[in-house]
C-alpha cells in the first residue's frame, strides 16, 4: 500500500536530533577552515563592508539585484533611522539568458537599467531628477560566490544555482558589467558589488540592530554574518585594522561537496546531482533551495512509476520530463486545505494530465513534508553552525536571523521547521534564535552599503 512506500521514505528523509548536531560539527569546522585559508569548499568571502551601518545613512541610490530567477531595478531612498522608501522594476530572465554570453547577459541589464532611469528619473517632477551629466551610484547585488578584494570588483568563482553563461567565470564582473554600461550609456558609477545575503544582513541590521546573521532560501540557499577582522587569518596580509568587523558572505551553499562526507544524501539527491550542470558542486544547496526541491519529489515519483506502483495505464510522459515538478507544487500540496485534497488533483491533472487517488494524494503530500523538513533541519544545521561558532547563545541577547527568498517567504512552515531544528539542536536556550523576513534586502542593503562606502571615501579610508 502507499502507506507501506511512505514508511520506506520517512526513514531515508527524516533528520534525527543525533544526526543534526554531528552536521552542525561538521559545518562549524568547514567555516573555520574557510576563514583560514584561501579556496576551501567554503569559501567565507570577504566582502569588504567594513560593520555595521550606524541606522542614520541616507541617500538616493539605484540598485540592481541579479538573483536566480528575476531581474530587479530599485531606486532605494535611504530616509535614517531605519527608515526607506523604494520604488522597482522587475524582469523575468528566461533559461536561455542564464546560458548565453555573459556580456549579452550583462547587456540585458545595463538596458534594463537605461530603461528605467528614461521613465522615472529624466522627468523633471520626478523624484530625483538627473541633471545631464550626472551619475548615480548603484549597487550591484550579484548571488553567485565572487571573490573580492575591495567593494566594487569581484571575481566569479563560479556560476550556481543553474546558471552556465560563458566568459564569466575566473572574470570580474564588475568590470564586464561596466562595459555594458558604456554600451548603452547608462549615467551611474557602480560603486558597489555585493552578495544577496550580504544585503540582506546590512538592510536587516538597519531595521532591527539585534539582528547578527542573514539567510537566504530561495533558487539558492546562502548565510551572511558579521567577523572580527583579527579572525580572518588568510586576509592577515591585507593589513586591515584588527579591531575591526567585516561582513562574509559564507557561500555555505557549497558545505560538503566534492567529497560528500556529512550530509545524508539519498540516491535522489545523488540523481539531482549527477544530472545537474555542476556535478558535485552546491551539494548543501543541492538539498535545500527552491531549484531542486520539486525535482527531488519528482524523482520519487517517477521511480514508483518504473516500480509500477503509481499511475498505471496513464501516460506519464509529463512527468517524466526533468525539472516539470515545481517546488511551488510542493507549497500548494502542503497548504490544501480541503479533505480530498482538490489542490493536488489540480495540479495532477491539469499539469500533468494524470488521475490520482485519496491514498495517493495523501502520500503526496506526506512526501512533501519530508523533503521540505529536511530541507528546513538541514538550513537549522548550517544557522547553528555560524551561532556555535560565533558564540551568540552565550549571552541572553536575542539573536535575531534576517531572512528571505521565495521558500522562506512562500513555503507554509518552513521557518516553524528551522525554528524547530534549532530547538533540537541546542535545547531550550535554541528557542533565543529567532529567524524574521528581510523586507527587500538585496534593494536596501546594497543601497545602505553604497551610502557606508561613501562615508568611508569621504573619511579617507
Ligand atoms: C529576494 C531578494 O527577495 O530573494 C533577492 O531581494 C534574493 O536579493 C532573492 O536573491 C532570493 O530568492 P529567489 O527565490 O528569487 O532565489
Ligand atoms: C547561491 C549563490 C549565492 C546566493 C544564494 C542565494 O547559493 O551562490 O551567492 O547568495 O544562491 O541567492
Amino acid at each position: 500500500t502507499m502507506a507501506d512506500h511512505l514508511r520506506k521514505y520517512e526513514t531515508i528523509f527524516t533528520l534525527t536530533p543525533q544526526r543534526m548536531r554531528m552536521i552542525t560539527e561538521a559545518f562549524k569546522e568547514a567555516l573555520e577552515l574557510g576563514l583560514q585559508k584561501p579556496g576551501q569548499i567554503v569559501p567565507m568571502i570577504p566582502t569588504f563592508v567594513f560593520g555595521w551601518p550606524t541606522g542614520q545613512e541616507k541617500g538616493e541610490y539605484l540598485a540592481l539585484d541579479l538573483g536566480g530567477t528575476n531581474l530587479r531595478v530599485c531606486l532605494v531612498s535611504v530616509q535614517g533611522d531605519g527608515k526607506f522608501e523604494i520604488a522597482q522594476s522587475k524582469y523575468r530572465l528566461t533559461e536561455e539568458q542564464k546560458q548565453e554570453d555573459g556580456q549579452k547577459l550583462f547587456d540585458f541589464c545595463a538596458e534594463c537599467l537605461k530603461t528605467f532611469i528614461d521613465q522615472n528619473l529624466t522627468e523633471s517632477d520626478s523624484p530625483l531628477h538627473l541633471k545631464p551629466g550626472e551619475k548615480l551610484p548603484l549597487g550591484f547585488t550579484f548571488s553567485y560566490p565572487c571573490a573580492q578584494d575591495r567593494i566594487d570588483h569581484g571575481v566569479l568563482i563560479r556560476w550556481t544555482k543553474g546558471f552556465g553563461a560563458p566568459n564569466m567565470e575566473g572574470h570580474d564582473v564588475a568590470e564586464i558589467f561596466r562595459k555594458s554600461l558604456e554600451k548603452y550609456d547608462v549615467p551611474v558609477v557602480l560603486s558597489a558589488l555585493i552578495n544577496d545575503t550580504t544585503g540582506t544582513l546590512i538592510a536587516s541590521h538597519y531595521v532591527n540592530p539585534k539582528t547578527k546573521i542573514a539567510v537566504i532560501f530561495g533558487t539558492g540557499c546562502n548565510a551572511a554574518y558579521m567577523e572580527h577582522v583579527s579572525n580572518i587569518e588568510k586576509i592577515k596580509s591585507l593589513n586591515i585594522d584588527s579591531s575591526t568587523d567585516m561582513a562574509i558572505n559564507c557561500e555555505w551553499g557549497a558545505f560538503d561537496s566534492f567529497e560528500h562526507e556529512h550530509l545524508p544524501r539519498t540516491k535522489y539527491d545523488i540523481t539531482v546531482d549527477e544530472d545537474s550542470n555542476k556535478p558535485k558542486e552546491q551539494a548543501f544547496e543541492k538539498l535545500i533551495s527552491g531549484r531542486y526541491l520539486g525535482e527531488i519529489l519528482r524523482l520519487v515519483l517517477c521511480e514508483l512509476i518504473d516500480e509500477a506502483v503509481l499511475f498505471l495505464g496513464q501516460n506519464t510522459y509529463k512527468i517524466e520530463v526533468p525539472y516539470a515538478f515545481d517546488t511551488a507544487f510542493l507549497s500548494l500540496m502542503e497548504s490544501d486545505p480541503t479533505d480530498e485534497l482538490l489542490m493536488i488533483i489540480g495540479i495532477f491533472s491539469h499539469f500533468f494530465a494524470l488521475e490520482t487517488t485519496l491514498a495517493e494524494r495523501q502520500f503526496f503530500r506526506a512526501l512533501a513534508k519530508l523533503i521540505g523538513r529536511r530541507a528546513a533541519r538541514l538550513s537549522a544545521c548550517g544557522i547553528a553552525a555560524i551561532v556555535d561558532k560565533m558564540g551568540y547563545l552565550e549571552t541572553e541577547e536575542p539573536c535575531l536571523v534576517g531572512a528571505d527568498g521565495s521558500l522562506y517567504n512562500k513555503y507554509p512552515g518552513f521557518a516553524d521547521r528551522i525554528h524547530e531544528g534549532l530547538v533540537d539542536i541546542f535545547g531550550e536556550k535554541g528557542r533565543r534564535i529567532v529567524t524574521h523576513h528581510a523586507e527587500d534586502g538585496s534593494g536596501v542593503g546594497s543601497a545602505i552599503i553604497a551610502a557606508m562606502t561613501k562615508a568611508r571615501r569621504d573619511a579617507g579610508l
